[in-house]
């Protein structure tokens, strides 16, 4: 199994390119179902998640071609709308089938996800929103088993009781060859959902109040979507938000190119407010963090456009060093702390009651051998140990190649040191 090995203690400088976003390219490539003729989609990142996605379409009978950041996918020719056990359990974000077989072929069946490393991750909603358009649904054998009326799924004024990216994203993909108009309340805001939705309404299903928290739909009545131009994925705000705190935590001036500053506002507020300054130019964000020690951060997880999720453990990472002490409050996943017990052995002083954390300054951290437990912890004890006296062993690291693409060679070109290697 492959480890990372970090020597702390480094500076940071240059710059890097911020690579396409995972969670934008899930159901980017989901929605090249609903297509009948080939679609092309640029600026892939090139991480595990997105290779077992395009596997999972290629087990269904696309024919698909990738190659660098670019695939080719052309779902005119389905076998099977079966996703199976074997490739859900991998990723759950396989669950963004459902909604475009559902809606383009009348039936499907898809592996249930099952809980994860951060919490239940229930799929209830997802459910729901497509039994309101119609779709008669059972679970059996571990299975989602659901059928659409003959005539195709219909249009349905869905009022979400929770945001949820996922289930936003399934609905928007079965509205989008549903008859009629589906009106979408309480839906997600995040970028990925408004990629989404421009990419529907380019390939003829037409969105109104992309953005915004009431979507609504105009089906194309069972026709599939055409989608003229290639579809190039946004740039990944998680990823540039892990640059970010690297530059915070190693006190550093560092340069993030191909940036969506919109997308990161939230981010770097928060890093602002912990004593970094910032500057523009066009798409290329510069960040210099003080030589100093950081201030606290208080820090409450929410929807977008508030402060994300996939952002906790990382600043945590970088709390573990400031002056003063934080507190971070985790509000979308029940068991979103894994990282604590690590960032602990590095030398942090992290104390947990419920949901939140309280995250109490330390002089120094100090390298040691850590597990990495889900995709952003991973990346949380990488920005630990690059601050940390010392070298430190991240094991587990799949997780991390899920979601970063090539993380050890872009903060490699950074001047870390840190590097891949492999253990029988
Ligand atoms: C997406 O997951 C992201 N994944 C996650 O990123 C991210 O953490 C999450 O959104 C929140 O921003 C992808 O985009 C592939 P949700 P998703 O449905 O869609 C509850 C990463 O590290 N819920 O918005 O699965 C749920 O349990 C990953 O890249 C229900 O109760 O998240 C959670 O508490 C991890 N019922 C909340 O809603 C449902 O049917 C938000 O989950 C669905 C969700």
């Amino acid at each position: 199994m492959d480890y990372l090995q970090i020597e702390g203690g480094t500076q940071l400088h240059g710059s890097i390119r911020i690579s396409g976003a995972k969670n934008s390219a899930l159901p980017v490539i989901a929605a090249a179902l609903l297509s009948d003729v080939p679609v092309e989609i640029e600026n892939l990142p090139n991480v595990v998640d997105i290779r077992t996605l395009l596997k999972l379409l290629g087990i269904l009978g696309a024919r698909v071609e990738h190659a660098d950041d670019t695939a080719r996918i052309d779902a005119s020719r389905i076998e099977s709308t079966r996703a199976v056990y074997e490739i859900v359990a991998q990723m759950r974000a396989s669950i963004l089938v459902l909604g475009p077989l559902l809606s383009r072929f009348g039936e499907c069946e898809v592996s249930l996800p099952g809980g994860c490393a951060i919490g239940q991750r229930p799929i209830d909603l997802h459910l729901k929103a497509l039994e309101q358009m119609g779709a008669q649904i059972e679970i059996r054998s571990g299975y989602v088993h659901a059928i659409a009326p003959e005539e195709g799924l219909h249009g349905a004024k869905v009022i979400f009781d929770k945001i949820s990216v996922g289930a936003t994203e399934n609905t928007l993909m079965a509205a989008a060859l549903a008859h009629d108009r589906t009106e979408i309340i309480n839906a997600a805001r995040e970028p990925e959902i408004g990629q989404l939705a421009q990419m529907l309404t380019e390939g003829g299903a037409r969105v109104e109040g992309i953005g915004t928290s009431r979507l609504i739909v105009h089906g194309t009545g069972g026709e599939p979507l055409r989608f003229p131009d290639p579809i190039r994925v946004i740039p990944d705000r998680i990823e540039a938000g892990t640059y970010l705190c690297a530059a915070a935590i190693t006190h550093s001036k560092i340069t993030l190119e191909d940036v969506e500053i919109e997308h990161i506002q939230s981010i770097v507020d928060k890093l602002e407010g912990m004593g970094c300054s910032f500057s523009l130019q066009g798409r290329a964000l510069t960040i210099a963090a003080p030589s100093s020690r950081l201030k606290g951060v208080n820090i409450v997880t929410a929807e977008y456009p508030g402060f994300p999720t996939d952002m906790q453990a990382q600043f945590m990472a970088v709390a573990t060093l400031a002056e003063d002490e934080s507190l971070i409050e985790e509000r979308l996943f029940e068991n979103r702390f894994m990282h604590v017990s690590e960032l602990n052995r590095l030398g942090a002083d992290i104390w947990l009651k419920g949901n939140v954390a309280a995250v109490k300054p330390v002089e120094r951290l100090y390298g040691a051998d850590v597990m990495a437990t889900d995709l952003r912890a991973s990346s949380a004890l990488v920005l630990a140990a690059l601050a940390a006296e010392g070298t430190t062993r991240v094991r587990r690291i799949y997780h991390l190649d899920r979601g970063y693409e090539n993380l050890e060679g872009k903060l490699e070109a950074l001047g870390a040191r840190i590097v891949r290697k492999h253990e029988a």
